[in-house]
């Protein structure tokens, strides 16, 4: 049976020079892949509280909206400064090829909702960490993260488990 990482393609010099940039689009694309993807990814969650799901613009949302429709929770979106219509907070961050800002909607997540923040990917842990202090500025309290792929010569789990944070990936 093909495994996940089967799925999974690498562009090499994405978006810049000297990255190789891990393409899941290829495993989306797959109705095998996609659904072994979010069995996998829920498989950790079984019996566990989870209030929202909470994704990382754009692959996050991919993965988190189907996580959320399993869990029948709530999804909310952590998008990239300027994309959300309401009032938002803002966190700034660096990943592996740049910075960006993320943003989430002021009034997304209540005090004390228990979050699951999906991502496709860990590199660095910028963006998932500043997903975390964005979720954690409102009130929520992070019960795990999960993503498909970790690059671990990035340091990103350390990181993010090093703030206490648990992380499920799928693979390294
Ligand atoms: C990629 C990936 C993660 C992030 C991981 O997104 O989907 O969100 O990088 O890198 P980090 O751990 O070093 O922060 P990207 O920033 O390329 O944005 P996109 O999903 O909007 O294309
Ligand atoms: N985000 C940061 N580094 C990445 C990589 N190598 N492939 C895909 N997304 C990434």
């Amino acid at each position: 049976m093909k495994k996940i990482e089967d799925y999974i393609r690498t562009i090499v010099d994405f978006p810049h020079e000297g990255i190789m940039f891990r393409d899941v689009t290829t495993l989306f694309a797959d109705p095998r892949g996609f659904r072994m993807a979010i069995d996998l990814m829920l498989h950790p969650y079984a019996g566990i509280e989870i209030d929202k799901v909470v994704g990382l613009e754009a692959r996050g949302f991919i993965l988190g909206g189907a996580i959320a429709h399993q869990l029948s929770v709530g999804f909310v979106p952590i998008r990239k400064k300027g994309k959300l219509p309401g009032a938002v907070i803002s966190e700034s961050y660096t990943l592996e090829y740049g910075e960006a800002i993320v943003e989430i909607h002021d009034d997304a997540i209540q005090e004390g909702e228990k979050i699951l923040v999906v991502d496709d990917l860990l590199a660095t842990g910028g963006t998932a960490e500043a997903g975390i202090k964005l979720v954690e500025r409102l009130g929520g309290k992070i019960v795990s993260t999960s993503f498909i792929i970790d690059l671990p010569e990035l340091g990103g789990r350390k990181k993010l488990e090093a703030m206490g944070k648990e992380v499920n990936v799928l693979c390294a």
